[in-house]
């Protein structure tokens, strides 16, 4: 097995297990298939890279690269993109609660826009503009009614969300009204971000019908147009072979042409936030295999030297895997067995894969799990005190450490005594 050109088992010779590895290639090939799949509409577009997927340096450098803008949700992601050298323009700022502190970095740093998503929040951001005598764009974040089919953990479309500003009741329309009149936010455009992980068109579909009847609304109401929508991320990969998501161009096609439908005319721009889509297939994390158990006529267990600290969405959303076995002698032996590969967290729950078939597995093999390019990483802990692995980038046969390997030595770096014990 090779990742951008090199044998995994030279890998894991230069940079142990368990290690996260990004394919260079595979990331920048999804950031132009949306390119293409949008170029192919000529309509105007706008795709951002939802670094929650995977918020490191070299990853906003690369996207960045590819021509695509960044969505950040925390002056942590903020701080990760610009220190990587993203154009502060070229990033916007979501979140449900952000501090005053995020807003007031994010209109210093001098971002392209914030993404509104309660009251409070426009009074915030009216001050700090005013504080600093400048003009702040900023999207209005709708609830759109919307529910989509995905884990509900990661749906965020329907009425009873804490994201946005539920289309129900006017609530959405009162927001754009306190928007356009403080003196200093221009109301740059209308967001929804409907869930994650989703397999077709239909949701988005839907979603810009309701912002096109917003933006209608608004109109109506206020007098006010927009040259921006955003319709978010959500874009589904496959994990497995229950999993069919559609082409990433049919899907945008079809939601091209439900807002040329909508709005005729006065076609805005249209933006996109892909996160999984373009690093989820690019990364795999490579195990090392340290104890097999096998209870006759229960389970055999293959446990693993990572888990749940380095990816938790199993424990957490039932998520699957595929997974492929590299034998530490080379030779794979052709009789399969189903085997249950366990992390080595103290909690039964951590459990990478359920009851996948591989070759006879044999303690010191290595298991590379695919597809954990996105929310792995991003959402690795330190539980158990584990140490979180490094993250290795290759492309064209070379490979170069983008995240360093966490030591015992960090898991206490932050760690005081107070003087009295
Ligand atoms: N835009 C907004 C406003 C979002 O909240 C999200 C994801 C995205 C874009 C990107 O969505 P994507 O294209 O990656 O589906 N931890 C969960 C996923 C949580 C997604 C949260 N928001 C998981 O591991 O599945």
């Amino acid at each position: 097995m090779h990742i951008g050109g090199i044998p995994v088992r030279t890998l894991v010779a230069m940079y142990g297990t368990p290690l996260y590895v990004i394919d260079e290639e595979a990331v920048r090939a999804q950031c132009r298939a949306f390119h293409r799949a949008f170029a192919a509409t000529g309509v105007r577009y706008d795709i951002s890279y939802a670094s929650k997927a995977m918020c490191i340096q070299a990853l906003c450098r690369i996207v960045a690269q590819e021509q695509l803008s960044l969505d950040v949700v925390s002056a942590g992601e903020l701080h990760t993109a610009l220190s990587a050298g993203v154009d502060a323009a070229r990033i916007h700022l979501h979140g449900n609660n952000k501090s005053e502190h995020e807003l007031y970095t994010a209109v210093r740093a001098g971002v392209g826009y914030i993404v509104v998503d309660h009251f409070d929040e426009i009074e915030a951001l009216e001050r700090i503009a005013a504080s600093l005598s400048c003009t702040v764009h900023v999207m209005v974040r709708l609830t759109p009614g919307v529910v989509p089919h995905t884990h509900a953990s990661i749906a965020t479309g329907q009425d009873d969300s804490k994201f946005g500003f539920q289309l129900r009741g006017g609530i959405a329309l009162e927001a754009a009204r306190r928007i356009v009149r403080a003196p200093h936010l221009v109301l740059h455009g209308v967001h929804v971000h409907i869930g994650s992980q989703l397999m077709d068109a239909a949701p988005y579909v839907q979603a810009v019908s309701r912002i096109a009847e917003f933006v209608r609304a608004m109109d109506d109401a206020l007098g006010v147009s927009v040259g921006h929508i955003n319709v978010g991320g959500g874009f589904g990969i496959q994990y497995t072979h229950d999993d069919h998501p559609d082409d990433i161009s049919d899907t945008v096609r079809a939601l091209v042409r439900a807002a040329q439908e909508a709005f005729g005319d006065a076609m805005p721009v249209i933006g996109i936030e892909p996160g999984r889509s373009i690093v989820g297939a690019a990364g795999t994390t490579v195990y090392t295999v340290g104890a097999i158990k096998r209870i006759p006529g229960v389970r055999t267990y293959v446990t693993v030297d990572g888990g749940m600290t380095d990816n938790p969405r199993p424990a957490l959303y039932g998520s699957t895997y595929r997974a492929a076995l590299i034998a530490h002698d080379d030779r794979h032996s052709t009789d399969t067995e189903v085997v249950t590969i366990a992390g080595k967290c103290c909690e039964s729950g951590d459990v990478l894969l359920r009851d996948v078939a591989l070759p006879r597995v044999h303690v010191g093999d290595w298991i590379a799990v695919h597809d954990t390019g996105a929310y792995n990483y991003a959402m690795a802990s330190n539980y158990n005190r584990f140490p979180r692995p490094a993250v290795v980038l290759v492309c064209g046969g070379v490979s170069g450490v983008v995240v360093v390997r966490e030591t015992v030595e960090d898991v206490v770096r932050l760690d005081r005594m107070p003087p009295w014990l």
